[in-house]
């Protein structure tokens, strides 16, 4: 089960989500790989989209059919084709046969809970080809725990469309469960003039895992960590600054 509930925001999800940082590791990525490419958690396609640019053969799985209609919606028109396919990471419907699989956006943290993530490591694991690869990014804890102090923050203001503003607040706190926040994301919307004219709220948890119970995992299901970077620009992970934890797999035969 996802940790929210992503029908809420599907609709504002890409005037607030402007972020970009990634987007030219993953499509180097995509123009890398020597054969078909899985995108975990795709969403509206953030990612997807500059991926398929690439000329990667893509395949886009979420759970979310509000988010995967977006998506949808954006392809219409586009050269190039994905396949674009509703269900869980957890028990992936598909078939063995990926040179690259991504999970973007720290999407690791999405999944709570140890038997959650060993699944999704597991599913993982058996679409792979052996030989292929699992760009795996999460939290880097260190970083990210102490922001989880229980105060709401704005996280921006970004313009969208229509001339609206759309205010992005976030409110995280560590639960009572070891290495799980939980909190509340809420979206203002305000118009040309900037009058409020609209608000969402969806609450959210996440997990913090640390670099060595990911790689013991990863290893456990037959993924062998390779280079363990700590931002987009290929930097090492280093982890009393690195904003993210991005784990490179092999799966071994
Ligand atoms: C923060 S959004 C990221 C979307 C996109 N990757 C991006 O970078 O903008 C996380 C996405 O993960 C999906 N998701 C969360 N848990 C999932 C799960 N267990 N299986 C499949 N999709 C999941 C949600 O529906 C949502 O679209």
């Amino acid at each position: 089960m996802p940790a929210y509930d992503y029908s809420v925001l599907a609709d504002l999800y890409d005037d607030f989500c402007v972020f970009d940082e990634d987007i030219e590791f993953f499509r180097s990525a995509a123009a890398a790989a020597r054969g078909p490419v899985l995108e975990l958690m795709a969403g509206t396609g953030r990612v997807s989209l500059p991926m398929l640019g690439a000329g990667a053969d893509l395949t886009c799985v979420d759970s979310s059919p509000s988010m995967l209609e977006v998506l949808s919606r954006k392809l219409v028109g586009h050269k190039q084709r994905a396949r674009l396919v509703c269900g869980e990471v957890c028990s992936l419907p598909l078939a063995t046969g990926f040179e690259l699989v991504v999970l973007p956006f720290r999407g690791f943290s999405e999944l709570v809970g140890e038997s959650t993530q060993l699944a999704a490591l597991a599913e993982t694991a058996r679409v792979l080809r052996t030989g292929g690869s699992f760009i795996c990014t999460t939290h880097n804890p260190t970083i990210r725990g102490p922001a989880a102090d229980g105060s709401w923050r704005e996280i921006g203001r970004f313009q969208g469309r229509q001339g609206r503003t759309f205010v992005l607040h976030l409110k995280t706190a560590l639960s009572d469960r070891p290495g799980v926040v939980v909190g509340e994301q809420r979206v203002e919307v305000l118009d040309a003039h900037g009058r409020d004219v609209e608000r969402r709220s969806v609450a959210l948890e996440f997990s913090l895992v640390s670099p060595a119970v990911l790689v013991e995992m990863a290893r456990s299901v037959g993924l062998a960590a390779g280079r363990m970077l700590g931002d987009w620009d290929g930097a090492a992970f280093d982890e009393t600054s690195s904003p993210a934890l991005i784990a490179i797999f092999e799966k071994v035969g």
